[in-house]
């Protein structure tokens, strides 16, 4: 029974160093991935929304939906492995291999505008609240107008 362990071991060491996008196996599966988490940003956008129209809006109930965000948003952008805009109903542009920075800009962007929506949010503060709010869905929407097509 010794000696299974160390393709196993080897297995798991090479899962750890490869990039994250070397993970899929066919650029099928990156779409897939991608547009099921990008599903899932705009159902929890969605739900913040809600709050902040309503009358009482529910600080607690946008930090637990902030805090998935903050997860989810940092998985999509390892799924967009060059050329696979070219797959399924792909509505990726090649610009996002063109100019990685300014992508990746916008991912950082998010990130950090989501880590305060996550603040604000825990704090209490309504008003942060409503601007970090703000701050995402533009950048959403900003990266989309680049990289998305119509
Ligand atoms: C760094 C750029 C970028 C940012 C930031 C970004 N997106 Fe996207 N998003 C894309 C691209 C590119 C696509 C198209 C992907 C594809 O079709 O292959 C997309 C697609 C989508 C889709 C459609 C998924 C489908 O089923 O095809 C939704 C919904 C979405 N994004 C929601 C969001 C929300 C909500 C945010 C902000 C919380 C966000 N995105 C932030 C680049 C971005």
């Amino acid at each position: 029974m010794k000696k299974p362990l160390r393709p196993i071991l080897l297995a798991v060491a090479v899962a750890i160093a490869a990039p994250a996008f070397a993970q899929f196996a066919k650029p099928e599966d990156a779409y897939k991935y991608r547009a099921s988490v990008m599903f899932l940003q705009g159902q929890h956008m969605g739900r913040i929304n809600a709050q902040l129209k309503s009358d009482k809006p529910s600080l607690p109930a946008i930090a637990e939906n902030a805090a998935i965000l903050d997860t989810v948003n940092r998985l999509s952008f390892t799924a967009f492995p060059e050329g696979s805009d070219m797959v399924g109903n792909s509505r990726a542009k090649p610009e996002i291999w063109k100019d990685q920075a300014k992508f990746k800009q916008y991912a950082d962007r998010l990130n950090g505008d989501v880590a305060k929506l996550v603040a604000a949010s825990k704090a209490g503060d309504l008003s942060a609240t409503r601007s970090a709010f703000q701050s995402v869905a533009q950048v959403c929407k900003a990266c989309h107008d680049d990289f998305r097509r119509d």
